[in-house]
């Protein structure tokens, strides 16, 4: 694999809708940096499943994966709580997570040339998509401010959706997510913790900030 040198490579970690989507944008326009919100891939592919349910096998993910680019990330279908489900059911599965593995490592370690380097979001990117991250960090709120958030986001983009809906995939999601056996959800010894829970997006965004300029100063 093509590893560019001297780049900036930041990994995040986090359960879903915890805020670290939104923060990872901020810190990437900031610094610079190819921002890949790594779960679109698994929502993409839990699409292609529900599009294509009779083609839907390796070799079929594979063709997809081998054409896919991050503007296949803005598909606004990908955006529903069902899709979200479905792709941590995929998640599971280590052939596909396998195939979307090269897909994100090449753009951690091989950004196009115009940026600083990388940020990436998901679930095992600390510790299995980008180990040697220079910044890692693991961002959390509680779950009802997770739902929240989430149940607000979806109301916003039209979904007909109750809270308490929400509440209960948001759940099943962190089960699925932190239990699974293959690259599940769990901060890693060296991430840095930030709970969003009572933050404003300002405040998080200057938290993160506050700690890599302090570093790269060093
Ligand atoms: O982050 P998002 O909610 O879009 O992710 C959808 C699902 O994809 C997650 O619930 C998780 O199961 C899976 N995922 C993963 N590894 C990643 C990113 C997402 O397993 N790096």
């Amino acid at each position: 694999m093509i590893k560019r040198k001297n780049i900036l490579k930041i990994a995040i970690d986090s359960p879903a809708a915890a805020g670290a989507g939104t923060l990872a944008k901020a810190i990437s326009k900031y610094y610079n940096l190819i921002y890949v919100d790594t779960g679109k891939a698994y929502r993409l592919i839990a699409l292609y499943k529900i599009m294509f349910p009779k083609k839907f096998n390796l070799k079929f993910i594979k063709k997809k994966i081998n054409k896919l680019t991050l503007k296949d990330f803005n598909n606004k279908k990908l955006l529903s709580d069902e899709i979200g489900t479905e792709a941590s059911l995929i998640a599971k599965n280590k052939s596909i997570r396998k195939l979307i593995h090269t897909f994100q490592t090449k753009l951690a370690y091989n950004p196009p040339k115009k940026y600083n380097g990388s940020c990436l979001d998901g679930r095992d990117i600390t510790y299995k998509i980008v180990p040697d991250a220079d910044f890692k960090f693991f961002i959390t709120a509680n779950t009802k401010t997770r739902a929240m958030r989430r149940y607000k986001e979806l109301r916003n983009l039209k979904k007909s959706i109750s809270y308490n809906d929400v509440l209960k995939s948001i759940k099943n999601r962190d089960k699925n997510d932190y239990n699974r056996k293959i690259s599940p959800l769990k901060k890693t010894k060296d991430s840095i913790l930030i709970n969003t829970t009572k933050l404003s997006k300002r405040a998080c965004f200057l938290k993160i900030k506050k700690i890599i300029d302090r570093e790269m100063q060093n």
